[in-house]
């Protein structure tokens, strides 16, 4: 059978890094969203491990809820067209939004995204991601949560995906050239 892991160049972060960081993401979030009505709103799929694992370090109450949109397709290349595949279930005015992402790479998803939610009067909107690709970077977009700051390489694991394979990695890795080539 083949192996999937032999599919990766270099491990970039480690599972244990990831728990890590993400325990001070959720003790900083709990911090600053302390009395405000929060809700966690997770892109699907690729944010799945990482909301799961930030949810549960978030000490305040919160909420969460899921969007759906597609860039991508099956390529390793962002089409730039972004589709909401689905929707918010629930109302967000007078709540505080905290978009929960798998990385932030040329930015069109977000901004996209951003600038969608903020026709509906929502308190604030920012964004929690797990990497950052800044060289990517095509449209400007910050996020307030940044769990490490990555290369423009290709990577896959924790959520984040290639042909939907390799979400289940417990770490970040390269993915081996030859694979999407
Ligand atoms: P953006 O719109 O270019 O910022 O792309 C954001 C989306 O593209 C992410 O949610 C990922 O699904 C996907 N993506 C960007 N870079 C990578 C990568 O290196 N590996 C896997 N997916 C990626
Ligand atoms: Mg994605």
């Amino acid at each position: 059978m083949h192996d999937m892991s032999d599919d990766i160049q270099e491990v970039l972060i480690s599972s244990d890094k990831i728990k890590k960081r993400v325990e001070e993401l959720g003790q900083q979030i709990s911090k600053d969203y302390a009395g405000k009505d929060l809700i966690l709103v997770g892109i699907l799929k690729g944010s799945v491990p990482f909301m799961a694992d930030l949810l549960r370090q978030i000490t305040i109450p919160c909420t969460m809820d899921f969007m759906a949109v597609s860039s991508y397709g099956n390529s390793s290349k962002s089409s730039g067209v972004v589709r909401i595949l689905k929707d918010l279930d629930s109302e967000i005015e007078n709540k505080h939004i905290l978009i929960v992402e798998d990385i932030i790479d040329s930015g069109t998803t977000l901004s996209y995204l951003v600038d969608y939610l903020k026709g509906r009067k929502a308190d604030s909107i920012e964004i929690a991601c797990l990497l950052n690709k800044e060289e990517a970077r095509k449209v400007k977009i910050d996020a307030k949560y940044i769990g490490f700051q990555v290369p423009d390489y290709f990577l896959v694991g924790f959520g984040l995906d290639y042909g939907e394979k390799y979400r289940n990695f417990p770490y970040v890795g390269i993915l081996k050239e030859e694979i999407y080539k």
